[in-house]
């Protein structure tokens, strides 16, 4: 009885002076936040797609940030004009719907973000990325990695197998994707896009790409290469259909065998005893 009692003190104890302290928010935090929000927002290092997150608590209500986050087009949808305000300010892109985000993992990222915006630099204050100028040897290395003529160092799948670039009389690459002739401007340029591209939030990517992330120089070509297809639009079209047709094909078969492992491992629980039952029922008869 007593033991119990003091068990549960000391349980509370570390859980409400952890937090009474300031203590530092968890790995597993920084980790969701890395994967989940990072490609979109940073904390103190100026707007990306989304806004900087830097003392986002002395602009709103934590609850109501938390609701929002549960539910970003409904709450902008809603009419709200707080929500309709950053909406505008982010020309017009919603804040994507994260399906591992629950309420408590929401509440996790205010206290990291209050954590990290109390820093005199948070480890999201900007990406590691190089701020050179890019060159038009970027841009070529960008298109070979694009379209699977040169290999991604961690091994991710070809661009071209999931996305096209411009309309190529339906000799294009992949149509899993959207074309990202206009990715560029979308994404709103360079910093945006890089930071995009090195966590896509992506439900059809993300499973792909992090298990192979992209490094900062193929991000920084891959970036080259779509700005250069947003300004020339037409993008050299005849040259590429025949590219895209040889390097389509390879960059297809890698993709399914790159989702079916990200996907085995999901399904594995759900898959595993329909098979055995199969099997079971085989054998019986
Ligand atoms: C695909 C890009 C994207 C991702 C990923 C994303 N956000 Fe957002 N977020 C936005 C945009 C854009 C807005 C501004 C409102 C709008 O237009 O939807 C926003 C707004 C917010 C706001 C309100 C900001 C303010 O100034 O009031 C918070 C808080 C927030 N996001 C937190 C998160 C967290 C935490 C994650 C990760 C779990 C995350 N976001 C992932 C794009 C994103
Ligand atoms: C397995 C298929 C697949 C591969 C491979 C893939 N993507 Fe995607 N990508 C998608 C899908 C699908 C979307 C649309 C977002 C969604 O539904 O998840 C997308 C969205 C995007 C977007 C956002 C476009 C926009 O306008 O919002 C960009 C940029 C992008 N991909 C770039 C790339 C680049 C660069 C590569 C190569 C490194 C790549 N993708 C490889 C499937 C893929």
């Amino acid at each position: 009885m007593f033991a119990h009692r003091q068990i549960i003190l000391i349980a509370a104890l570390i859980v409400g002076g952890g937090q009474a302290l300031g203590q530092a928010p968890s790995e597993d935090s920084y980790d969701y936040f890395r994967l989940n929000c990072s490609s979109c927002h940073t904390i103190g290092g100026g707007d990306l797609v989304g806004p900087d997150l830097k003392g986002v608590l002395d602009r709103q209500e934590r609850d109501w940030l938390i609701d929002f986050m549960l539910d970003p087009a409904g709450t902008i949808d809603g009419g709200d004009a707080y929500a309709q305000e950053i909406f505008r300010a982010a020309k017009g892109q919603y804040m994507t719907k994260i399906p591992s985000l629950d309420r408590a993992k929401a509440g996790a990222m205010m206290d990291l973000i209050t954590h990290e915006s109390g820093l005199e630099k948070s480890v999201f204050a900007g990406m590691q990325l190089s701020d050179r100028p890019l060159t038009r040897d970027d841009e070529k290395l960008g298109r070979k990695l694009f379209l699977g003529q040169a290999e991604f160092a961690a091994g991710g799948p070809a661009c071209n197998s999931c996305h096209t670039l411009v309309d190529l009389g339906g000799f294009g690459g992949g149509r899993l994707g959207p074309d990202l002739t206009s990715a560029y401007s979308r994404l709103d340029g360079r910093k945006a896009l890089s930071a995009w591209l090195s966590a896509p939030p992506s439900e059809v990517m993300s499973p792909v790409f992090a298990d192979h992330p992209l490094e900062g120089d193929e991000v920084l070509a891959l970036v080259a290469f779509l700005k250069h297809a947003a300004a020339s639009g037409e993008m050299e079209a005849e040259s590429l259909t025949m590219d895209f047709l040889l390097a389509s094909f390879a960059g297809a078969a890698l993709v399914l065998i790159l989702l079916d492992l990200a996907w085995r491992k999901r399904y594995r629980a759900t898959r595993r005893p329909l098979l055995n039952r199969t099997r079971a029922g085989k054998a019986t008869r």
